[in-house]
């Protein structure tokens, strides 16, 4: 039976409804997308406790190896965070157009602001109707840009800088990363920053987090289910 015979046959007499629906987020996208989530809540839980640790505890060091646990649970997940973000921006160049979009914002289109205002409106409730979007909206994608996309190169950066201290000078990491300590010879103030990139992470995770939830609900097309089936399905008639 076709859609429009199911439509018309409904045995309840409900009228059966045909929606739209777009292949948006490639597979990549939507792995990169889960891997980086944990691997970024692993990291902010290790790294709080890095930069305040937990009291040093009296008996046998082996039995107590709690910190060392943390530590390395932070180097192991920022390595894979480090892997996935290469694989990621390789797949911005071979992907679909929406792959590339959290790598930089169109700063002189006019018609971007303009849209990226409705945007603005929208989410603080001050218009009524959403405007729709195969892929991300003008003002999530420079928030992603800005939030995420630069703060996690440069959590990267200073993490394998700051992993380069303890791994020593003929380490890759130095060789690679060692520069940081030219713009930034004391050590501390790397400390500082990364541990400050940190909180740009979560406040854009805690602001992402309710907008695709809100979004979900308000927008009248599929937003959570999107980042893992990878179809935007619009629910409204005339979209
Ligand atoms: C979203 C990503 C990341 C977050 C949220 C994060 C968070 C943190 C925080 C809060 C600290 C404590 C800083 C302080 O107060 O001294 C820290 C330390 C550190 N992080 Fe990260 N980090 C991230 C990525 C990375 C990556 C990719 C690496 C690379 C392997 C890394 C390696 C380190 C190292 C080596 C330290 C210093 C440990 C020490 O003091 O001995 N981090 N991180
Ligand atoms: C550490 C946590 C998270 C980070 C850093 C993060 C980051 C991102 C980024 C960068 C994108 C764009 C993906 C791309 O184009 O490659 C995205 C999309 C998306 N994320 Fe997350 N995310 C996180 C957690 C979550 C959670 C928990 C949810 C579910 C409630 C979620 C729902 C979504 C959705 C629905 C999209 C697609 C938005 C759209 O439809 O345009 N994210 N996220």
């Amino acid at each position: 039976m076709s859609l429009s015979e199911a439509k018309a046959a409904d045995s309840h007499g409900e009228k059966a409804v045909e929606r739209k629906s777009v292949y948006v987020y490639e597979a990549p996208v939507r792995i990169w997308h889960w891997v980086n989530a944990f691997c970024i809540l692993a990291l902010a839980l290790t790294g709080y406790f890095i930069g305040s640790p937990l009291p040093t505890v009296p008996g046998e060091a082996s039995a107590n190896f709690l910190m060392g646990y943390i530590r390395f649970t932070h180097f192991a997940a920022g390595q894979i965070l480090a892997v996935f973000l290469l694989l990621r921006i390789y797949w911005a160049f071979v992907g679909n157009s929406h792959a590339r979009q959290i790598f930089y914002v169109p700063f002189w289109r006019g018609s971007f602001w303009r849209e990226w205002l409705h945007e603005v409106k929208w989410y603080a409730f001050l218009t009524a109707k959403p405007k729709k979007y195969i892929g991300h909206n003008p003002l999530a994608q420079s928030a992603m840009f800005v939030m995420l996309t630069l703060p996690l190169i440069f959590m990267v950066i200073t993490g394998f800088a700051l992993y380069s201290e303890g791994a020593g000078r003929d380490s890759w990491e130095y060789v690679l990363f060692g520069w940081v300590f030219t713009l930034f010879p004391n050590s501390q103030d790397v400390h500082t920053l990364h541990h400050l990139g940190m909180w740009v992470i979560i406040i854009f995770v805690m602001v992402h987090i309710y907008v695709a939830v809100r979004e979900d609900i308000m927008s009248r097309q599929s937003i959570i289910s999107s980042m893992i089936s990878g179809e935007r399905m619009f629910k409204d008639e005339d979209d």
